[in-house]
């Protein structure tokens, strides 16, 4: 019988979607605190984009990430056991080195010089920057993010308890640059908050977004800060910022790094973070104020359809003005899935 033959003759046009998802395994995502990993300490699992991790620090204190899944006969690593430079299985003791994930010790074997050469668990590069481990599942297609205001200065992070949301990456950014909202989500945490929005100057140079509004100190929680400058910084796929110059206090930011565990479910790490020399709240206190805002937001966004933005103008949506900044970040985001594309897979997607 013939078989059928499933080969590259039958590719097909990728959709706006396929190269949104593929983009991000090509990003760096956060998936564990810093702060949460100790030296030679307990791992844990993670999961990007429906990969099974395992995130630890190792006795040098080196962050690792690696496939959760053991290569010998798929235990879980993630309740392994961190050696010196190593992750063991806690099935057969395996060990596999937290740089290359080379295997180093089969205590099943007399002579370690046996190891089976090619055994090796699979690793995943490493970087640790605003108070979080990120990695990427494939070559990432930029560096891991580094956003000039926040280089002008020294800052001190401080990394939220990470949030669920059934929702994508995508989604979740929008919402937290979304102006529009404030008078009817954040009434209790804001206080009064106009409803018509001012024409927002939205700038766009690549997969960054800007944005620069005034900020009035209002009633709410705020009320006493006086009034500042906030700077909104998204960068596509995951990263969406508010640095805020506050005349009588310095500068502070809050951020979120949305972690895609799936495509329409993230895990929201998410921080705030002081310049060394800021004279306003403290960051638990500038934390507790930004996680009620978050929590005001998460009912409405948890329940919105569909669960990620339409890459293929599957659903209908309206826009209005105050969606520009919205609009400019999602042309980001298809910008960076572009490039993606023509790098790794050498086509022109660029239509
Ligand atoms: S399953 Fe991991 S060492 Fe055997
Ligand atoms: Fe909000």
């Amino acid at each position: 019988m013939a078989a059928t033959l499933l080969t590259a003759e039958t590719h097909e046009k990728k959709t706006n979607r396929d190269l949104v998802e593929q983009a991000m395994r090509h990003s760096w995502f956060p998936v564990a605190r810093s702060a949460d990993l100790v030296a030679g300490g307990k791992p844990e699992a993670a999961v990007l984009l429906g990969v099974q991790l395992v995130v630890y620090r190792d006795g040098n204190g080196n962050a690792a990430v690696a496939s959760r899944r053991c290569p010998h006969r798929g235990a879980d690593l993630s309740i392994g056991e961190v050696h010196e430079s190593s992750i063991g299985c806690p099935y057969h003791g395996w060990q596999f080195s937290s740089g290359d994930g080379l295997c180093v010790r089969v205590p099943s074997i007399e002579d370690q010089g046996k190891i089976p050469p090619k055994a090796r668990l699979k690793t995943f590069p490493v970087e640790e920057r605003y108070g979080l481990v990120w990695t990427a599942l494939e070559d990432p297609i930029e560096p891991l993010y580094q956003l000039p205001e926040w280089e002008a200065e020294e800052f001190v992070w401080l990394q939220a308890d990470p949030l669920d949301s059934p929702v994508g990456v995508a989604v979740t950014v929008e919402n937290f640059r979304d102006v529009a909202h404030f008078p009817f989500v954040h009434k209790v945490s804001m206080g009064p908050t106009p409803e018509v929005v001012e024409p927002l100057k939205v700038t766009r140079d690549g997969s960054h977004v800007w944005m620069t509004r005034e900020l009035n100190a209002g009633t709410g929680e705020w009320a006493d800060d006086g009034d500042a400058t906030m700077k909104y910084h998204c960068v596509a796929p995951g990263l969406s910022s508010i640095t805020y110059d506050y005349e009588q206090f310095g500068r502070r930011v809050v951020a979120g790094f949305p972690c895609p565990i799936s495509f329409e479910h993230v895990k929201i790490f998410w921080g705030v973070a002081n310049a060394v020399d800021y004279s306003g709240a403290t960051l638990e206190h500038n934390l507790h104020i930004e996680e009620v805002v978050y929590l005001e937001d998460i009912p409405i966004v948890e329940n919105l359809q569909p669960r990620e933005v339409p890459w293929d103008a599957e659903v209908e949506e309206f826009s209005a003005p105050a969606d520009i900044f919205t609009l400019n970040y999602r042309r980001a985001f298809l910008d960076l899935a572009r490039r993606t594309e023509e790098k790794f897979y050498g086509s022109n997607a660029a239509e």
